[in-house]
């Protein structure tokens, strides 16, 4: 059986009704929020309650719990538990497409053409993988049967992200979106029981390496530096402290032509005077001395 995509947004609480079966009150909320705060950095708002409740009610429900509190308590007791990586998963928002914000990809393909076959790119929270998939995509588009020699690092903090991102399996639906060509060229349809599905080629999917990474704590254990970082709509989940300090880590991992691809609503000019705006939402680093220069806040 293919394993399906990690959970949609639903973060319109209004939008939702939920019978509460399980015990779950205000203490409880905030605790949820601190602890992913500290675990993952994410920022939860407080309209996310019911969010909350339901991505986590699943995991009470597995053990058998009928108090949020119990679950919470028990957590906090095992610093070393597998279900902290469940309970991260299970609040990270995933929602992602193929060639998302596409003003972005013809950029890239210039880029790639100009820089050749030594190009490294780093794709920092890929999700379930359409972004990475879209940035080979474009590499192979660009540079033919050259574009094996190159590497892709895709890495995210959701392990159950990255299952379904390192299986390449998509919904035929969201494959065809791509048009005839790419769908033929980067992906093989699936039959039986696998019929409405389509799984991305071998090739493709082998010049992606995906690999677990918190961007928050931790050391990265990464091989930078890189000619391209794509971090898109990940950057939206933190607080500006937060923000200010991945980008001081992102300037010191990248070469010092590089580019930094964001999100549509991520504004970086204000944050850090490492990076200075190249064009919409890329931004290249301000001098050269930009990839040891501490950022602005400190
Ligand atoms: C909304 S998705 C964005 C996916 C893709 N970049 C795009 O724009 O389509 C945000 C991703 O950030 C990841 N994420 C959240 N906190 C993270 C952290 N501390 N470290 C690494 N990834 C994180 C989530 O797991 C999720 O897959």
């Amino acid at each position: 059986m293919f394993s399906g995509p990690g959970p949609s947004d639903g973060s319109n609480d209004n939008a939702m009704r939920f019978t509460r079966d399980l015990d779950f009150n205000a203490r409880d909320f905030e605790r949820v929020r601190d602890l992913i705060y500290r675990r993952a950095g994410i920022v939860m708002a407080e309209n996310k309650r019911e969010m909350v409740y339901s991505r986590l009610a699943k995991r009470l429900r597995l053990h058998g719990m009928n108090r949020f509190g119990d679950y919470l308590d028990r957590l906090e007791a095992r610093a070393e538990s597998e279900e902290w990586e469940a309970f991260t998963n299970a609040l990270t928002t995933n929602l992602t497409a193929f060639f998302r914000e596409a003003h972005h990809f013809p950029v890239l393909a210039e880029e790639i053409r100009r820089r050749g076959t030594g190009i490294k790119i780093w794709c920092a929270g890929a999700s379930t993988g359409e972004e990475p998939y879209s940035l080979a995509m474009t590499v192979r588009e660009a540079l033919g049967p050259a574009a094996s020699q190159v590497k892709i690092l895709a890495t995210d903090i959701d392990t159950e992200a990255l299952n379904t991102a390192r299986a390449g399996v998509y919904s035929l639906e969201s494959v065809e979106k791509l048009g005839d060509g790419r769908c033929r060229q980067f992906f093989q349809r699936g039959s039986g029981t696998r019929a409405g599905k389509a799984r991305v080629r071998p090739e493709l999917a082998a010049m992606i390496d995906f690999r677990q990474l918190n961007l928050v704590t931790g050391a990265w254990s990464i091989n930078g530096p890189f000619d391209i970082i794509f971090c898109r709509n990940v950057m939206i989940y933190f607080d500006k402290e937060t923000q200010t300090e991945i980008l001081r880590r992102f300037a010191s991992q990248m070469k010092p032509d590089g580019l930094l691809f964001a999100g549509h609503s991520e504004n970086f000019s204000f944050l850090s005077q490492a990076f200075r705006l190249r064009g919409q939402t890329v931004y290249t680093l301000a001098s050269p001395s930009s990839r040891a220069m501490p950022d602005a806040s400190r």
